[in-house]
């Protein structure tokens, strides 16, 4: 197996993949690429969200560089319009009596709408996006944050979010210096149906930016949380706090291509909703600037034969990742 690239393996093509808030698509075109592969996303009139390849079956231009209009998604070259199916309906340069080409339709993408985002799947999806139980339960609110661009492969991504070691050294500016660097040993289990990681409980430095999130204004509090991951890209990250509040994040890695990935979180909290989202989430969002800057300074793949970089016990839970991503690629999970 090729461990240097990934994003080219079919088997990746199955999965769903968070490619940009709702309220991004409004109605579009909007360009995104997935597995290397440009895509285009919009909305039917009727408000439906719809994906397709960013390539005119006509001379192949981006249709993410045209318009939508009442028929549908008009192509910026010549004006050829395709409606919600990617059927052709309108081509001004012939006359309205000629029949369309039955070539002339778009490549379809499967596309849908959850948790506050576009999710995009380029065949047939093998499983369903990962299950949030606190998503539609009454007692939590849900807060979205803007889908950003990291230069980082979704390998090296993927194995920092299940990674805690790294914490006391890279988030020394927000929750990080509380904690002492020699990490416990880490029992790996199912946390549900969905996820598989551990159970921890750290204590993490509760700066005054940390306040309104954390819900304390104690200089250092006490997270019972839990990591865990949902093939292939997916992590979770529950944190309870003493008071009973609980903030959870849905960390979402979709690869633009090997090296570079799509990124955002999604937060549930169990609150009054008095304060604004912003402030909440502002924290959590140095956080990932943390995570950013680090990882934007390894190049390449993480390569998935685990031999080939030197781990420790702490590093139990991301070379579990590893293990389980190396060998979905292979077919085999
Ligand atoms: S390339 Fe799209 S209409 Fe010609
Ligand atoms: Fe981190």
């Amino acid at each position: 197996m090729q461990t240097d690239v990934f994003a080219r393996n079919p088997v990746l093509r199955g999965y769903w993949y968070a490619v940009a808030q709702s309220i991004d698509v409004a109605p579009g075109p909007l360009a995104v690429t997935v597995l290397g592969e440009p895509l285009v996303l919009w909305r039917t009139t009727d408000g439906v969200l719809t994906a397709a390849r960013d390539c005119c079956p006509h001379r192949e231009a981006p249709l993410s560089l045209g318009r939508v209009v009442e028929s549908g998604l008009q192509c910026p070259y010549h004006g050829w319009t395709f409606g919600a199916s990617g059927v052709c309906v309108r081509i001004p340069s012939a006359p309205p009596a000629r029949a369309v080409p039955p070539t002339a339709r778009l490549t379809p993408v499967h596309a849908t709408e959850r948790y506050g985002l576009a999710w995009v799947s380029l065949d047939a999806p093998v499983a369903d996006i990962p299950a949030m139980a606190y998503d539609g339960d009454p007692r939590f609110r849900r807060l979205n944050t803007p889908v950003e661009v990291w230069r980082v492969s979704a390998t090296r991504m993927a194995d920092n979010f299940m990674d805690i070691a790294h914490v006391p050294w890279v988030h020394t500016g927000t929750f990080g210096r509380a904690q002492p660097p020699e990490v416990p040993p880490l029992t790996l289990e199912p946390l549900d149906d969905t996820f598989y990681g551990y159970r921890y409980t750290i204590e993490a430095n509760n700066p005054d930016a940390a306040t309104v999130t954390s819900g304390s204004q104690a200089p250092v509090v006490t997270r019972w949380m839990t990591t865990g991951f949902a093939l292939p890209f997916t992590t979770r990250s529950t944190i309870c706090y003493a008071t009973g509040l609980e903030h959870v994040l849905l960390l979402l890695t979709t690869p633009f291509d090997d090296v570079t990935s799509y990124f955002t979180f999604v937060v549930w909290r169990n609150e009054d909703c008095a304060v604004p989202a912003d402030e909440v989430i502002a924290f959590d969002r140095r956080i990932g600037r943390e995570d950013q800057a680090m990882l934007e300074r390894i190049p390449g793949v993480l390569s998935l034969d685990v031999a080939a970089t030197a781990s420790v016990q702490a590093d139990r839970p991301s070379l579990a990742w590893r293990r389980q991503f190396a060998a979905l690629l292979q077919g085999a999970a």
